[in-house]
């Protein structure tokens, strides 16, 4: 007899969450919406919230007439936001509270800014369009970048300047950075803007791998954050890696628990939306045969 546990983590962060609550709800109330880029970097998601009316744009520009846009939880530039108050449109600001925390940060600072992350990432694209000098910003992907860019003298060292991280930043990685600005500046000021909703479900995942005789992890095959929930839970049992549950075959399942009994922990990537999770527990429930997928199962036919 198997238990299956979800880890409460499992699945969209509370930003991400708020966002595609907030374009279904508008969605609902105006017949459809529109959000500037993907909500999420999940096709069948895409597909889902187009089904009810939430279609992705690339530019306020494409908005049809009447319609309202949402911005989406990465946060924009401020220049986005200005034209599209400028230009009359209707529009809910879906940015994370996290992310936005980072943008009234960087806005405020009178000194040149250092950004932790991803220079091409929407989100610190959004960061740096909200820094008052755009001149004086550095991106560094990481503590050698930062090395380098220190040695160029860029900003001198006994200058005031600020530094802040990408949400989604790795904190080993934030760790070197830190270490490295310090040495070179000696009026830094650091803002640990690291969102800890990943380092959660990954300390979540590690304790469920711990008590589980195997783990499902639920992502993308190119999510990076869920292939780091994988091997995280692989120090502890075996794992199998599923997109949406449908590639997970019985044979291999009974393979990897030889154990007549036990907990079954289920765990999901960032951008794997709660239907795929739930379908995901459904087949378990399934194929390990136990009450708890005949009374699913019951509940399904009912509908
Ligand atoms: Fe998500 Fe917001 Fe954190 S979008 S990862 S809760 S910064």
């Amino acid at each position: 007899r198997y238990n299956i546990e979800t880890a409460k983590s499992a699945g969209f962060c509370f930003g991400v969450k708020r966002a595609v609550e907030i374009a279904e709800k508008t969605a609902e109330e105006n017949g459809s919406c529109y959000t500037l880029g993907e909500l999420i970097h999940n096709g069948s998601e895409i597909a889902r919230l187009q089904k009810l009316g939430v279609y992705p744009i690339d530019s306020p520009d494409d908005l049809p007439q009447g319609r309202t846009l949402i911005i989406r939880s990465h946060g924009v530039a401020k220049s986005v936001t200005d034209y599209i108050h400028d230009k009359g449109i209707s529009c809910i600001d879906a940015t994370c509270p996290f992310v936005a925390k980072i943008h009234n940060i960087v806005s405020k600072s009178e000194c040149p800014v250092i950004i932790a992350g991803d220079p091409d990432h929407p989100e610190v694209i959004g960061i740096v369009g909200h820094c008052r000098n755009p001149d004086e910003v550095s991106v560094v992907r990481d503590s050698d970048e930062l090395e380098k860019m220190a040695e160029l003298q860029k900003f001198p060292r006994q200058n005031a300047l600020i530094m802040v991280a990408q949400t989604t930043f790795n904190s080993s990685k934030w760790q070197s950075c830190i270490q490295v600005a310090k040495k070179h500046y000696t009026n830094i000021t650091i803002f640990d803007t690291i969102c800890s909703a990943t380092a959660e479900r990954q300390k979540e995942t590690e304790e469920l791998a711990r008590r589980s005789a195997l783990m499902v992890t639920v992502g993308g095959k190119n999510s990076s954050n869920t292939a780091k929930l994988a091997q995280i839970s692989q120090k502890h049992c075996p794992v199998i890696f599923t997109q949406d549950g449908s590639d997970i075959d019985k044979a291999a399942v009974s393979e990897l628990l030889p154990l007549q009994g036990g907990t079954v922990g289920i765990t999901a990537g960032a951008s794997t939306p709660a239907y795929i999770i739930k379908e995901v527990h459904r087949i378990m429930s399934e194929i390990l045969n136990n009450e708890e997928g005949f009374d699913f199962m019951a509940e399904v036919d009912k509908t």
